[in-house]
């Protein structure tokens, strides 16, 4: 069976809870785009994990974690997940990277930088892991691919020609910055394909294989439905296309496997960078919520932008991604509103939109329209069963999903790993 999981709003829906949930049942867990810019965060009885490339499986030893084709991997960041999972007691063995993976070099985060300085007012807010940059090498034909690291002399070649003929021109005559020289690169990177060397297979007969024995695999879905290059908010987005689409392209999977796509919603909503976000909260409403769910970037550590949950973008996400069912998470973080507000659509200029739309700026300019629930006022952390729920939360979970047409399986009722309300749906066989 083949599952994909998507966030459907901005990105921090709780995904790597989710992720954890199913890996329990799944065989093979794979990444397929985006790279360290995500932070997927796991709490186990061992304590807390934070996995930016490391597919979210890996805790469990026989589960096959693959780092996909789709993905952007620095190896620096690759490597040091690798070591601080051994300083835990965990030996990676059951991960494996696509030699198809392209890599985030070192020029990419300080050209992700310089790019956002020169931007200035209009900056995109991007979490300065150099993602873009690599994206754009790898259209450009440009790019290091992970398996490059076991071919030295064309390492050698490929580095002296783009370092020297199209990286450092820029870096020294557009921002004045030192060269690189492509020699110390390439011992770098060799020591690191020495390292990762035992990682780094063809990832096409391994997906194929399990999809013929009917393995049960996830596609962990990283950043968001609303960051996606093509249906997000563009130019506030991220590099690649975190729908289901993406999933499939950055993997290999054909569209034909797909039994399910699982979409996950935080009850509310966060953004992180700039852009536009119709129901965000500017008061003190918002920093309460922010505070109580400790709103800040797992990357960067940014404060997240919060607002009410709005059902014109998950509802979009729904449609886009095709989602078969939802989770949604971070409920515990309302119980102390005494009212809540769910945006159901837009109202730009005395026109009504039931959808984000491509325009940017109507979209920025759109005024949200609302309607009102009363909270439920008591903490629901010990929540295991649906009946164990308020009803007035039972409620506020019931018009989201028919809102967004989907049925709300899961619940996450707080950090822990068994704060989990399900609704008895087996969603792996
Ligand atoms: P980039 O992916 O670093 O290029 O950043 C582009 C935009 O996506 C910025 O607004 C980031 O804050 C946002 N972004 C990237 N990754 C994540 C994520 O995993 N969660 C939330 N926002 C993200």
């Amino acid at each position: 069976m083949v599952i994909i999981l998507v966030g459907g709003q901005w990105g921090d829906e709780g995904k790597g809870k989710v992720i954890d949930y199913l890996a329990e049942k799944a065989d093979v867990v794979i990444r397929s785009q985006g790279g360290n810019n995500a932070g997927h965060t796991v709490i186990t009885e061992h304590g807390e994990f934070k996995f930016q490339l490391m597919p979210s499986g890996i805790l469990y030893p026989e589960c096959v974690c693959i780092i996909g084709n789709g993905v952007v991997v620095d190896p620096k960041v690759l490597l040091r997940e690798i070591s601080q999972l051994r300083e835990r007691g965990i030996e990676p063995k059951n991960l494996i990277i696509s030699e198809r993976a392209h890599m985030v070099m070192s020029y990419h985060p300080l050209l992700d930088q310089l790019e956002e300085e020169a931007r200035g007012d209009d900056r995109l807010g991007t979490t300065w892991r150099g993602i873009g940059p690599a994206y754009a090498d790898k259209v450009r034909r440009i790019g290091f691919r992970i398996g490059d690291l076991q071919k030295e002399a064309f390492m050698r070649k490929k580095l002296a020609f783009v370092v020297d003929q199209v990286k450092n021109p820029i870096l020294t005559k557009l921002y004045g910055k030192d060269a690189y020289d492509w020699s110390n690169m390439l011992d770098e990177y060799m020591g690191y394909a020495k390292q990762l060397d035992p990682y780094i297979k063809d990832t096409f007969p391994i997906i194929q294989d399990a999809l013929d024995r009917k393995a049960n695999i996830l596609l962990e879905g990283a950043q968001a439905t609303m960051l996606d290059l093509d249906f997000g908010t563009y130019p506030y987005v991220t590099s690649s296309n975190p729908t289901a689409g993406g999933a499939l392209t950055g993997s290999g999977i054909p569209p034909t496997k797909v039994d399910l796509t699982i979409g996950v919603f935080k009850a509310y909503t966060s953004r992180v960078g700039y852009g536009p976000f119709p129901s965000e909260l500017l008061d003190e409403v918002g920093d309460q919520i922010r505070e109580r769910g400790h709103e800040f970037g797992t990357v960067t550590g940014r404060p997240r932008r919060i607002g009410w949950f709005d059902s014109a973008v998950a509802r979009y996400s729904a449609r886009l991604n095709g989602i078969g069912c939802a989770a949604l998470m971070r409920l515990d973080i309302l119980d102390e509103q005494p009212l809540l507000k769910i945006c159901t659509g837009y109202d730009f200029r005395g026109k009504k939109f039931d959808h984000p739309v491509a325009n940017i700026s109507h979209y920025k300019h759109s005024m949200p329209i609302y309607e009102e629930m009363p909270g439920w006022g008591s903490d629901i952390g010990a929540a295991r069963e649906w009946s164990d729920l308020p009803q007035r939360c039972r409620d506020y979970v019931e018009r989201i999903g028919e809102l967004i047409g989907v049925p709300i399986e899961l619940v996450g009722t707080g950090p822990r790993r068994d704060q989990f309300v399900t609704r008895g749906r087996e969603l792996f066989d």
